[in-house]
């Protein structure tokens, strides 16, 4: 069990209390949704167009890319609500057998959202079933074994999938070419951090000073879910060092005591990046030795480490391997420099 990391993007999962507030604070609407304006105003014309035609037309399947903690799921939630729609919510590790997927198929209603987080790690066998489901809502299974054995063809309700992966490339190209809408999902502006700072100081009702919410935006590795998370650490100092305002001093101390520096690195991105660093100064190093640098998955440093350092240009990719760069060696160096 790795440890847990606060900056850790992915999604509170043993925390109930966690949980609870990370629901509530998720926008219902394309106009709580704050930041990923490109992809809401693409989104935003394909459910008119359908809500418009009214005549049984569901919305093309979306697949959505990109880093984790970015809002992937939060979207689908928007997706759905704005389509009038139920979601139903699943995941490609958590479908083991093509009878899984067809039970959850069955199950739809014309219209439903079905969301299926971490794509690529559907099935072979599964993911068969969901071409011809996605093609033309048809599911066809094999009844009965042996010579005795016979395939039928059910239809199904005209539903959209929506697939969520931190890596298209891990994604078969039969599947890929099911989705009519293929959208990346960016980092987020500091300004709409900020945005999304405030919006959720309000909701759990905590005051936070302006100098504040710049501060902890800096911090928050452009990545909602961090952002929020850091808030909720930074109100608990608050509360028990201070009157529960949240100003300049107060979060200044809270993320000293978390070590996360200026860039919103953890004491494991500055780890790995002095591994790195160390052994192999400015040379390109392997994916799979630098995970057993740091005692890591391979897929966890290109899921979770990687993509925020890259963005911030302290690592480059070239084909030989990741590099530290002339930008990352300095940080590693002045880790508190201050911008
Ligand atoms: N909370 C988490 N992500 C958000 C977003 N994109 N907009 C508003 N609130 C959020």
């Amino acid at each position: 069990m790795a440890i847990e990391r606060l900056v850790e993007p992915t999604a509170a999962s043993n925390d109930m209390d966690e949980e609870r507030i990370e629901i509530s604070l998720r926008p219902i609407t394309f106009t709580e949704y704050i930041g990923q304006e490109h992809l809401k105003n693409n989104l935003k014309l394909a459910i008119e167009a359908v809500k418009k035609r009214a005549d049984g037309s569901t919305l093309d399947h979306i697949l959505l890319y990109g880093p984790p903690g970015l809002g992937k799921t939060t979207m689908a939630g928007v997706i759905a609500h704005e389509l009038g729609a139920s979601l139903r919510v699943t995941s490609g590790p958590a479908i083991e057998r093509a009878g899984d997927l067809a039970s959850i198929l069955t199950n739809l209603k014309d219209g439903d959202v079905l969301f299926i987080d971490e794509i690529h790690r559907l099935r072979r066998a599964v993911e068969e079933v969901l071409y011809s489901a996605m093609e033309d809502y048809k599911l066809d299974i094999v009844i009965g074994k042996g010579p005795a054995a016979r395939s039928v063809r059910l239809d199904l309700p005209r539903f959209t999938v929506i697939g969520a992966t931190t890596r298209t490339g891990s994604l078969a190209g039969p599947l890929r070419d099911r989705f009519g809408i293929i959208h990346r999902l960016e980092y987020y502006k500091e300004p709409e951090i900020e945005q999304i700072i405030n919006r959720t100081a309000g909701i759990l009702k905590t005051k936070i000073q302006p100098e504040a919410t710049k501060l902890l935006a800096t911090r928050s590795r452009l990545t909602p879910r961090i952002a929020n998370r850091l808030f909720k650490r930074v109100r608990d100092f608050a509360d028990v060092n201070g009157d529960g305002i949240i100003d300049r001093e107060i979060a200044t101390r809270s993320l000293e005591m978390m070590e996360i520096d200026y860039l919103g690195l953890d004491p494991a991105d500055r780890n790995m990046l002095r591994l790195m660093y160390e052994n192999y100064g400015d040379r390109p190093v392997g994916l799979t030795t630098i995970a057993a640098l740091t005692g890591d998955e391979a897929t966890t440093i290109e899921d979770f480490y990687e993509p925020y350092l890259l963005q911030l240009g302290l690592i480059a990719r070239t084909p030989k391997g990741r590099v530290v760069t002339e930008k990352g060696r300095k940080h590693l160096q002045n880790p508190e420099n201050k911008v």
